[in-house]
């Protein structure tokens, strides 16, 4: 068979099992007749062409369209009847693809410039394309000056999902000044009921889902903080507070793969047609592109789904699992974990962390991780940073001993290090006061004590890479948890020039990047988990390095449901680690019983955080069958397709989240009660996404008796129109079943 055909074949079937019907393959096309490049995949298009003067403008991005349909370039908004005025020049109403702020551009710009003699004015034209494959590249050139900016697309075949990116050139003899550059600009239609949905939230509580009118007024998601953020996430979705359900109507969305400051803008225009732009964020930034350099922009992944937000969801997540994540499309499943922090804080040692060990296996850890509190001077927060060897009173012997008791407890050994930062009570900070961001002769903000190595230096990248090569080559370690727990301030580079220092926010994001994909190639073995005070470094860039991301500081069982019920509008439950920890929980004070707290942790990657010489048998009893059930549906919940039935909300009663394995042999529902009221009548639950004509038996998770009414087994049609009524006790009680064919 030819290859083009073989690999026609093969992603047909891979879009077949992922579950997108009636999905044709990743297509490029331009029509020379009416210049418009159609990009589509999976079930959406996106369409844009080249108008008469030469300006790249957006025609349509929605559902996929008859490829025969005629399309054009959208009219000029007409002068008559005379709503524009003298105040708006058609060079202002006009869209265009990847404006360059000039020519009486007033939205949003693509990029914005200056040139050493104050010149201002970019006005970006097509000069030429390519299609290679999957990728389009669109060169834009200025209507004089010699800068050319390349557009770059990259369609994904089975879910649609587009990564877009610019990349800016130099073609002349004198510097020019970046002021802003985003990766992609879109423009949607005017339409009356646009919602704009985002994550928002800080330490405890990230990746609140807020949704609010799309109007006028600019609305602008970013982190400032060189960081991807605890208080924001790098991502937005649209849709139409009309017709837009959870499982059906128009969601637009996107999300930027960058992990330092980044930007994303929606506001309508004079207009109302909604403009989106995103990239680096301009705030504090300026890049000096000298005669023949160029600079490329983080990729900005935009898609579209017809299926409300959960269909936008579950595109998402498959194209984080098949193209972002390590693992070549098939990431590894996350192994159960142990993480003792919570119970022992700092006080980590030999002896204590061996005890904690035996009891793991019990249960049926997989993966030991020991946390802060092992290396340096480091009895709290106040030392110890920077110096990555094990310290002498806690580890005599350095971590030999105990990474062999827990390799014969048939466990992996996972240590967490804070590579970014120093305190400056270490040798390392002794030996370099120079290394950390500052301004010279300023005062260097500490926050929890600590400053920021200034990443964006080769020597201190270098260095960086070096200290934790030695740790992995020395020691026979499986995984890492690279915490991150400050943002910037002060982000001088004293020995750069004034014109180069701010580099360092992509410099050091860069660097960042540099030294995960080194430590990959080094050690292929050796897992990474981002975490930063939490879910504060969550983004499709740093998941290219990672395997999985520390949610949230926050393990209180129902607060948790929040926080995974955002961040699966956005990322994939394969990298979403939970732990199950001790209650009254430290955050907020509520307690639930050991049952409800698995059942909340089992809905991503599971962990156990609890100091587990305080449980009694039965916690060990329930702890282990959970945790054996949990690796029997694990594939299903962080593989399969997940639907957001109730959301845990406090206003409802329940939360009710169901996940189904991409064969539709399995499917577990997580039904959990939170705010209930004794005038509440709880309503059957359908499950979607069965196979109707199959036939399903159902088990509870961890076992059990079924409730009363739900029968052992029957048709996939019966429990997806029928469904089932689960009656529970309390508030924090949940139940979780399982589904067979
Ligand atoms: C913040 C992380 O989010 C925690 O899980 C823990 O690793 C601490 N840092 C350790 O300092």
């Amino acid at each position: 068979m030819p290859r083009q055909r073989r690999r026609a074949l093969l992603l047909a079937a891979a879009i077949i099992s992922a579950g997108i019907p009636n999905a044709v393959l990743a297509q490029i096309r331009y029509d020379p007749q009416s210049k418009i490049f159609r990009l589509s995949g999976g079930r959406s298009e996106y369409d844009f062409g080249i108008d008469e003067q030469g300006y790249l403008r957006p025609v349509y991005w929605g559902s996929q369209l008859d490829p025969t349909a005629p399309l054009s370039i959208p009219a000029l908004p007409p002068s008559k009847p005379p709503v524009l005025a003298s105040m708006e020049p058609s060079s202002s109403v006009t869209a265009q693809e990847y404006p360059g702020q000039g020519g009486g551009i007033v939205t949003e710009p693509g990029i914005k410039i200056a040139f050493p003699d104050g010149n201002r004015d970019l006005v970006l034209k097509y000069r030429s394309h390519k299609i290679f494959g999957d990728t389009l590249t669109i060169e834009l050139a200025d209507i004089s000056r010699p800068l050319t900016v390349t557009l770059r697309y990259t369609v994904d075949p089975v879910t649609g999902i587009i990564g877009r990116s610019a990349e800016a050139h130099n073609r002349g003899t004198v510097p020019v000044r970046i002021d802003q550059i985003a990766a992609a600009t879109m423009t949607l239609p005017y339409e009356p009921d646009y919602r704009l949905a985002y994550l928002a939230g800080r330490w405890l509580g990230e990746f609140g889902l807020q949704q609010q009118p799309v109007g006028p007024a600019l609305t602008i998601l970013e982190s400032r903080r060189g960081s991807t953020s605890n208080h924001m996430a790098p991502w937005f979705a649209i849709d139409r507070a009309g017709t837009t359900g959870e499982e059906s109507g128009p969601v637009w969305f996107g999300t930027l793969a960058w992990s330092g400051s980044w930007r994303i803008s929606v506001g309508a225009d004079v207009l109302g047609r909604v403009r989106i732009a995103g990239g680096y964020n301009p705030y504090d930034f300026r890049w000096q592109l000298r005669a023949g350099e160029s600079l490329d922009t983080p990729i900005f992944y935009i898609g579209y789904s017809d299926d409300g937000m959960g269909g936008a969801s579950r595109l998402q997540h498959r194209f984080q699992i098949a193209r972002i994540l390590p693992g070549n499309g098939r990431p590894k499943l996350r192994p159960v974990l142990y993480n003792s922090w919570e119970a022992t804080e700092f006080a980590v040692d030999e002896n204590g962390q061996a005890a904690l060990a035996e009891k793991a296996a019990r249960i049926g850890v997989e993966r030991f991780v020991m946390d802060d509190g092992w290396f340096g001077k480091r009895d709290d927060d106040h030392a110890g940073l920077g110096d990555w060897t094990p310290s002498k009173s806690k580890f005599p012997n350095g971590l030999g001993p105990l990474i062999s008791k827990v390799h014969k407890l048939g466990m992996e050994f996972g240590l967490w290090v804070e590579p970014e930062m120093v305190n400056p009570n270490s040798d390392l900070y002794r030996a370099h006061p120079d290394w950390v961001m500052n301004f010279a002769g300023r005062p260097r903000t500490e926050s929890r004590n600590q400053l920021i190595l200034n990443l964006a230096r080769t020597d201190v990248r270098d260095h960086i890479l070096k200290a934790l090569d030695d740790l992995l080559t020395t020691n026979d370690i499986q995984y890492l948890k690279w915490d991150n727990n400050r943002n910037f301030t002060e982000p001088g580079w004293p020995e750069q020039t004034a014109e180069d220092q701010q580099r360092l926010y992509v410099e050091y994001t860069r660097n960042l990047y540099y030294i995960l994909a080194e430590l990959k190639k080094r050690h292929p073995e050796v897992e990474i988990e981002s975490c930063s005070s939490g879910g504060g470094r969550v983004d499709l860039g740093i998941m290219r390095y990672t395997n999985q991301v520390w949610t949230s500081d926050n393990t209180d069982a129902f607060d948790r449901l929040i926080i995974q019920d955002g961040f699966t509008h956005a990322f994939t439950p394969a990298v979403m680690m939970a732990w199950t920890t001790d209650t009254p929980n430290f955050a907020t004070g509520r307690s639930a019983d050991l049952t409800y707290r698995f059942l909340s942790a089992m809905q991503g990657g599971l962990g156990v955080g609890n100091n587990l010489n305080k449980w009694s048998d039965q916690d060990f009893a329930t702890a282990t069958r959970m945790i054996a059930d949990y690796k029997t549906i694990r594939a299903t919940i962080q593989t399969g397709s997940l639907y957001r039935l109730a959301r845990p909300d406090s206003s409802r009663p329940t939360s009710d989240t169901l996940y189904v394995a991409n064969d539709k042999k399995q499917a577990v529902l997580f039904h959990m009660l939170q705010n209930y009221r004794a005038r509440d009548n709880l309503p059957a639950i359908q499950l979607p996404g069965l196979d109707p004509d199959r036939r399903y038996k159902v088990r509870v998770l961890g076992g059990g008796d079924l409730p009363p009414g739900v029968p052992a087994v029957a048709a996939g049609s019966w429990w997806m129109s029928q469904g089932v009524v689960l009656p529970l006790s309390s508030d924090f009680k949940g139940i979780g079943l399982v589904l067979e064919e």
